[in-house]
C-alpha cells in the first residue's frame, strides 16, 4: 500500500470514529468481544484437528469443497481469518449479530471449541480469488476508495487480494455472491450491527446496490 493511502485511511478512520463515537457510546455495544491478551490467547490456542472433530454439522452448510453443494446464501468459511470466525460466533451467541440458527449452534460451543473450529477453517485454502479484471469503478473502490463519500479503499483493510487481515478483518476472496450482497445490505439497513465503530455500516450505507453487486462479483472472482 502506498504511504499516501495509508495516511488517508488513517485520517478517515479517525474521522469516522470521531463522527460516530458519540452515537456508538450511547447505543448497545456492537460486540462484546474485546481483543485483550486473554481473548487473543484463546483464539491462538485453537487446534484444527480438534476443530475438525466438531465440524461435521457446520460443514453440512459451510463446506465449499468441490462437489459439495452449498446454498448460495451460506457464507463460505474455508481460509477465513480465525479471529473473525471466533468473533462472529461470540456475536451470534450474545445475539449482537442476530440469526436464530447460528445463535443456536454458537450457544452450544465453549470459547475453546469456537477457537478450534476457527483454526480448522483457517487451515483450509480460500475458496477463490478476486477477479483478474474488473470495471474501473470497482477497482477504484477496492484500491483507492472514494474520498468524496469518505469511503476508504476495501483493500486497505481486507488486504490486496481480499485475504483478510489482523485482527478480525474477514477474507472476502471467493465469498458467495448472494451471501456477500445480503450481508452488505444488512449492514446498510443496520440489521447487521456487530461491526466495531460502525465502519462497515457506514461504508455499505454509502454504496449503491449496483456497486455492492459489482463488488460481490469481483471478490467472488466472477468478474464483471
Ligand atoms: C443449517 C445451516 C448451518 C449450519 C449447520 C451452521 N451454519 Fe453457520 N451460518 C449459516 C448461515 C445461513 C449463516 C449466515 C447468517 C447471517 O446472515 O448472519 C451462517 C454464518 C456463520 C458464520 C459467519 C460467517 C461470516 O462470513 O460472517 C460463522 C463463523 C459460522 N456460521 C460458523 C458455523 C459453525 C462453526 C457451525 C457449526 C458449529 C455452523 N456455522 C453451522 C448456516 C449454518
Ligand atoms: C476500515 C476497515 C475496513 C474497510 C475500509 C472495509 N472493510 Fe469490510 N469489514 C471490515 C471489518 C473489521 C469487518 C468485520 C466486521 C464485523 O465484525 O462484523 C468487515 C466485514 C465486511 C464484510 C462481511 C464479510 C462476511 O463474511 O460476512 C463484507 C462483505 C465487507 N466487509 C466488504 C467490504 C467492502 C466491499 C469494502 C470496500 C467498499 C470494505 N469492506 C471496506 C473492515 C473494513
Amino acid at each position: 500500500m502506498k504511504k499516501q493511502h495509508a495516511r488517508f485511511v488513517f485520517l478517515l478512520g479517525g474521522l469516522m470514529v470521531g463522527l460516530m463515537g458519540g452515537h456508538v457510546a450511547q447505543a448497545e455495544p456492537s460486540s462484546q468481544v474485546v481483543w485483550d491478551s486473554a481473548t487473543r490467547h484463546i483464539v491462538g490456542s485453537g487446534n484444527a484437528v480438534r476443530g475438525a472433530a466438531n465440524a461435521e454439522v457446520c460443514d453440512s452448510c459451510h463446506a465449499s469443497a468441490p462437489g459439495k453443494s452449498l446454498r448460495a446464501n451460506f457464507p463460505r468459511l474455508a481460509g477465513q481469518n480465525p479471529f473473525y470466525v471466533y468473533k462472529q460466533l461470540m456475536d451470534y451467541r450474545a445475539n449482537t449479530r442476530g440469526h436464530g440458527v447460528m445463535q443456536n449452534f454458537a450457544s452450544q460451543l465453549t470459547p475453546a471449541q469456537m477457537a478450534d473450529l476457527a483454526a480448522y477453517y483457517a487451515d483450509q485454502d480460500l475458496p477463490g480469488r478476486p477477479a483478474r479484471q474488473a470495471s474501473p469503478e470497482v477497482l477504484r473502490l477496492v484500491y483507492r476508495g472514494d474520498a468524496r463519500r469518505l469511503i476508504p479503499p476495501c483493500a486497505a483493510c481486507h488486504g490486496r487480494y481480499g485475504e483478510g487481515a489482523l485482527v478480525h478483518v474477514p477474507a472476502l476472496a471467493g465469498q458467495e455472491v448472494s451471501y456477500f450482497t445480503t450481508t452488505m445490505q444488512a449492514y446498510k439497513s443496520g440489521e447487521r450491527a456487530n461491526d466495531l465503530y460502525s465502519r462497515m455500516r457506514y461504508i455499505a450505507g454509502q454504496l449503491t446496490d449496483g456497486e455492492i453487486e459489482a463488488l460481490a462479483r469481483y471478490y467472488a472472482g466472477t468478474g464483471r
